[in-house]
């Protein structure tokens, strides 16, 4: 979002799990010249770390943005032996669709980089946005208490409050991936703002609105259109665009605070956001409404700007 006192771009950070609905939310955090994309960090999450990292790269070369540094991140939850993936988005993580490769990631680990920058940048200026399982934010606060209070704002995809999870009943498959990392970032004490599937299953993308993409006849509208129209739903939903498009456009968005933690015991309800009424746990800002033709329409005109 453009500050009032200087219209100097909001500095960002990514953290994702590219991921089809993660492509998206890095080609319009990409585009927009309203944000300065200071990096991109990568963790397991939908694919294995490296199939994400290499997807962030050349989702980046796809935007003409090779320049951004790609990070790669933790290949497995804190507190378990394996990353919890998922073939959602295809045995690669982008719909099976050849992109050229980007440049090479660099050396330095996501949970470094993501440190650095947070303690480099001065205090509430860096905005970071999380759309993948929470590992590497969480790894940051374990090695460094404190730091991710040094945002600005912390925009997280993940959990279910007050609707069903989506990969299990109780849980939402972010949350789900690192219930543990999930909880350590929700009790940081970061100026949290949550975008669980609350808010994003009123985030559905309509068939004319894919095939719009096809029609802006750029390489970035033609790979967008051509990995939504291998997802495997109808009526797919945005999830990870709709933190990049509250960075850019708030006002399209209803939130409400909620104190809640996540579940964090092997079992059913492993990965549940419990809130609790009598205000006590973790407290943030939950999203929970979207103007969704007003969201629809920013994420084309971002993509839009795209060669
Ligand atoms: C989340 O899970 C992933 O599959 C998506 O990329 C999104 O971040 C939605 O539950
Ligand atoms: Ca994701």
């Amino acid at each position: 979002m453009l500050s009032p006192t200087n219209m100097d771009p909001t500095k960002i950070l990514l953290d994702c799990d590219p991921g089809i609905d993660d492509a998206l939310a890095l080609l319009m955090a990409a585009a927009s010249p309203q944000l300065d994309l200071l990096g991109v960090s990568c963790v397991a999450g939908n694919r294995p770390v490296h199939t994400t990292t290499a997807n962030a790269c050349a989702l980046l070369e796809l935007a003409g943005r090779g320049d951004v540094p790609v990070h790669a991140g933790c290949a497995r939850p804190l507190a378990l032996p394996e990353a919890r993936t998922n073939l959602v988005h295809g045995e690669d993580g982008l719909g099976g669709i050849a992109f050229a490769a980007g440049p090479a990631p660099r050396q330095e680990h996501a949970v470094d980089f993501l440190a650095r920058t947070l303690r480099d940048e001065p205090i509430g200026t860096l905005t970071l946005i999380a759309i993948g399982p929470l590992t590497n934010l969480a790894m940051v606060e374990i090695r460094e208490p404190g730091l991710l209070r040094r945002a600005k704002a912390l925009l997280v995809m993940g959990g279910a409050a007050f609707c069903p999870g989506n990969v299990t009943p109780a849980a939402e498959f972010n949350f789900h991936a690192d219930a543990t990392a999930a909880s350590v970032v929700l009790n940081a004490g970061a100026a949290l703002t949550l975008f669980g599937l609350d808010v994003t299953s009123q985030a559905a993308m309509s068939a004319d609105w894919i095939a719009s993409l096809g029609r802006l006849r750029t390489r970035a509208g033609r790979a967008a259109h051509a990995m939504l129209a291998a997802y495997a739903f109808e009526d797919p939903l945005l999830h990870d665009a709709c933190p990049v498009a509250f960075a850019l456009a708030p006002q399209l968005f209803d939130c409400r605070q909620l104190h809640a933690d996540v579940e964090r015991a092997p079992g059913p309800d492993e990965g549940r956001l419990r809130p609790d009424a009598d205000g006590h746990g973790p407290r943030f800002e939950l999203a929970t409404a979207v103007d969704r033709e007003g969201l629809l329409e920013r994420v084309h005109a971002e993509i839009a700007r795209l060669a």
